[in-house]
């Protein structure tokens, strides 16, 4: 007999950036942080969770058809915490089947190139949690499912909500209050849209799990930016979101980016995320909103070289119609250009 149970979680993109981890066991870090998530239409993982006692005794996991090492602490954290509230159901009813002793076999594929160098393990974390509490029948509270997902990458507890979502950092040691919230759903700012720019589709050099350390470790900017900085802009943040007030949104959005990167120029040995189209991409956007006289574009950097532009569906044009152009025109965007790829959001 075999169980089974499949679901979807989509990529976020981080408006408030998480840097930076005061347990990195845990994945708990030093600032709370804010996304908006991508329509599952563009970039989202689906996920199907089995088990069977006539598996082969290993836990499995194929991603886009590819076996990947599920040995390491981050899956192994999901599962054990999984299983743990599995066996609870089994305990409490004895007529539910024992599925936490069975060799879970899991199957993941991304809608999106994972050769697109956009952050996947978001996403991937998300629906490998909702996948096997769907197979063990467990609660589906998402803000409860964000706390097992945070333990395989942190900003995976953000891809469990749809619309835009904060993580609240938490003070509890065990992690217990570090979990994801809703701050409000798509349906309520329904006509904002990205364009994301992808300057590159190689690996990061530096992963977002090592920078992060070396940033704490080493910046002098990071304490202030951890205690000061993003916690006034998380409150100026959801309070844009639930006006919606897009100029707020957009400003907040890119000082947070530049405020990040120079985070990590300030960590030493330093971190470059930002190429020179990175810039040009800023630089693009800058124009954008002095010729419309107001912020219309936001752009947003993570751990990588490729830009996401946020703006409202009436400024399509002058929004995602002049980078399309620009991307048409390959004098225009030479070197490491790539394809744009449209994101609604849901
Ligand atoms: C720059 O969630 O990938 O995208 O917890 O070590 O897995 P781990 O890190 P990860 O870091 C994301 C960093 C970021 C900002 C963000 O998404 O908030």
């Amino acid at each position: 007999e075999i169980y089974r149970a499949s679901t979807t979680a989509p990529v976020n993109i981080a408006v408030i950036k998480y840097w930076g981890k005061r347990d990195a066991k845990l994945n708990l870090p030093t600032n709370s942080s804010l996304s908006v998530t991508l329509s599952q239409n563009d970039l989202r993982t689906h996920t199907t969770a089995s088990c069977s006692a006539s598996y082969p005794a290993e836990d499995s996991l194929l991603l886009n058809g590819k076996p990947q090492d599920v040995s390491g602490a981050r899956t192994q954290a999901c599962f054990r915490e999984l299983r743990a509230l599995r066996k609870e159901v089994e305990a409490k009813d004895s007529n539910a089947p024992k599925l936490a002793d069975l060799p879970l076999k899991i199957v993941s594929e991304n809608n999106f190139p994972t050769a697109a160098g956009l952050a996947s393990s978001a996403a991937g974390f998300a629906a490998l949690v909702r996948a096997i509490a769907n197979l063990y029948e467990l609660p589906a509270d998402p803000t409860e499912l964000s706390r097992i997902a945070r333990q395989g990458s942190g900003s995976a507890c953000r891809s469990l909500f749809g619309g835009y979502v904060g993580w609240e950092q938490g003070s509890a040691t065990d992690g217990s209050d570090s979990k994801a919230f809703e701050v409000a759903p798509a349906s309520h700012w329904p006509n904002m849209r990205a364009v994301i720019l992808v300057v590159s589709a190689a690996k990061k050099d530096v992963s977002s799990t090592s920078g992060m350390q070396t940033t704490v470790a080493t910046s002098s900017l990071f304490a202030s930016r951890a205690s000061e900085t993003v916690p006034r802009r998380m409150k100026e943040m959801q309070d844009a979101i639930k006006n919606k007030d897009f100029e707020t949104f957009g400003k907040v959005t890119m000082m947070d980016s530049n405020s990040f990167h120079a985070t990590c120029l300030d960590t030493y040995p330093p971190i470059f995320y930002l190429n020179d189209v990175s810039r040009a991409a800023i630089k693009m956007v800058e124009q954008i909103n002095t010729a419309a006289g107001k912020i219309i574009a936001a752009y947003t950097f993570d751990a990588g070289p490729n830009a996401v532009i946020y703006y409202l569906e009436e400024n399509e044009k002058q929004v995602a119609g002049v980078f399309k152009t620009l991307l048409a025109d390959k004098d225009g965007w030479s070197g490491e250009r790539g394809a744009a790829i449209e994101g609604n959001y849901e």
